[in-house]
């Protein structure tokens, strides 16, 4: 309840205080207010709202359209190429002992401090490209200023964003990982996703079910809330760094 949001943070605090093995996991929500827009929400701006992701985030939309969605990605990298972290990102940057668990395709979480081995990108990241066919090739890119679309070129296959699109797999390296987290972790700071899309949004109820305490920071009142989670209304820039204020 938003009227007894001082004792709510006061209570996650002492929870975070207490907690050996703290774990974030985040979403869009966390940079939104570096000027990254997220994918659903009230907001009319909320990519999906906007944009088909079947056209944009799917092997069919890349086969149907290829330039399309290269420069789709490439606005956004752009976008995200002048981003700056927020509060939110500075305040878990400067906290040691954390894993930061983010389906962001930013690396915001890392530019406000946090340090890479900390980070786990379960979607992947938008600096970099690899072959859309088999032969493994990777390129890490300017995001400032993106290729066109263009081939791979160890194999002539197109490039492609390193990031995962509707029905492909998660990065086994960075699913394993977030997975061990979420099971050694007695506290999860649940910050700024609509926890809808699988198999990420699972790490909560494995965080849940084996007795870490939730705390949940979101805008909008989520519909993944448990009785004993705490949930904090509000925005992540201005209430994660009174988690952590001393
Ligand atoms: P969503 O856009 O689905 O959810 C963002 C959440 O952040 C919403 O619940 C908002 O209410 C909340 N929010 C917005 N502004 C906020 C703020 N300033 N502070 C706190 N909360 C805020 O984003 P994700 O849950 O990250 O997949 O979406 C999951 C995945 O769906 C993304 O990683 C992406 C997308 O398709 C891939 O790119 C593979």
């Amino acid at each position: 309840m938003q009227e007894n949001i001082d004792s709510a943070i006061e209570a996650a605090v002492r929870l975070i205080a207490k907690a050996n093995n703290p774990v974030s996991f985040s979403g869009a929500g966390l940079s939104a207010e570096s000027g990254i827009a997220t994918f659903r929400d009230k907001s009319e701006d909320a990519l999906w709202a906007k944009f088909d992701p079947m056209k944009l985030a799917s092997q069919e939309g890349f086969s149907e359209n290829p330039d399309r969605v290269i420069d789709w990605y490439n606005d956004r990298r752009k976008t995200v190429a002048k981003a700056q972290p927020n509060a939110a990102h500075t305040s878990l940057g400067e906290q040691s002992g954390w894993v930061h668990i983010t389906q962001n395709v930013d690396n915001l979480l890392e530019n406000g401090g946090a340090a890479g081995r900390d980070v786990i990108h379960l979607h992947g990241t938008l600096d970099k490209d690899h072959c859309n066919g088999e032969c493994g090739y990777r390129e890490t890119i300017d995001m400032g200023n993106p290729p066109a679309l263009r081939n791979c070129p160890e194999c002539g296959i197109s490039m492609r964003p390193s990031v995962i699109w509707f029905g492909e797999s998660l990065p086994e390296r960075a699913l394993m990982a977030a997975a061990d987290a979420a099971q050694r972790t007695d506290l999860m700071l649940v910050i700024g996703t609509s926890a809808q899309v699988m198999p990420a949004a699972r790490l909560i109820d494995i965080a849940r079910e084996q007795g870490a305490g939730i705390v949940i920071i979101n805008t909008e009142k989520s519909a993944q809330v448990a009785d004993s989670d705490i949930e904090l209304t509000g925005k992540a820039g201005d209430l994660v760094p009174r988690l952590f204020e001393r």
